[in-house]
């Protein structure tokens, strides 16, 4: 399942963010990969653990912890800690797999990355190319969004991210271990609780619908782990 989630940061976090980040020294983004995605990855990165970026990063998982919609899309166990990134210059990221396991340094914590998550610091305007390409059985999709704006994609998916032809295109990404392994049970679940509050909103409470959301929590239990 893909799912856009606007607004997940304000217009006023973002400028804030990115007065801090515009001014900033990058790494290779080559330090986070495995070989296959080395070959692949053009980018640069805030360096990992830097103070800036668990300052950051800090931000971006409250505002994670205040979005309904990411909880109900990503059922998250844990989040590592949030990473940032630019591409310009030509700087692109082909085609590759995210690596299943990532160990959180500060934790020495393993995660198992079951979804893959971009949130966009730049405005469309200013960039040409940089769009994240995600393939999954219905083909290609492609996505470039406002700045403040999440995209949550399986991290089982095969994806990329175009080359920057002008200006520079600066995100944080990050993933996300769920209670729900399978994208498929996540998807259903996610879809089953959209519908419940959509009911609820039009009928008000009544047993059917208290029937409906005994399912759902039934569903989760038995698909839950945790
Ligand atoms: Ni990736």
């Amino acid at each position: 399942m893909m799912l856009h989630i606007p607004g997940v940061l304000s217009r006023e976090q973002v400028a804030a963010m990115r007065r801090q980040l515009d001014a900033s020294d990058w790494v290779d983004g080559r330090k986070t990969v495995g070989a296959q995605g080395a070959q692949v990855k053009q980018n640069r990165q805030l360096a990992e653990g830097s103070p800036m970026a668990q300052e950051l990063g800090a931000t971006v998982l409250a505002a994670l912890a205040s979005s309904p919609l990411f909880f109900a899309a990503a059922l998250p166990l844990r989040t590592c800690p949030p990473l940032f990134n630019c591409y310009a210059g030509g700087e692109q990221y082909g085609n590759h797999v995210d690596g299943a396991m990532r160990r959180v340094a500060a934790s020495g914590q393993w995660l198992r990355t079951d979804v893959s998550s971009t949130l966009f610091l730049s405005d469309p305007e200013e960039y040409e190319g940089g769009e994240l390409t995600v393939v999954d059985a219905y083909g290609e999709h492609e996505v470039k969004l406002p700045a403040g704006d999440l995209i949550v994609y399986p991290s089982t998916s095969i994806h990329r991210v175009a080359a920057v032809t002008r200006g520079a295109r600066i995100c944080s990404f990050f993933w996300t271990q769920s209670m729900v392994r399978d994208d498929m049970r996540r998807s259903m679940l996610l879809e089953l609780d959209q519908t419940i509050q959509s009911l609820r909103a039009q009928l008000g409470d009544c047993t059917e619908l208290l029937s409906l959301t005994a399912h759902y929590h039934n569903l989760l239990r038995q698909w839950s782990e945790v």
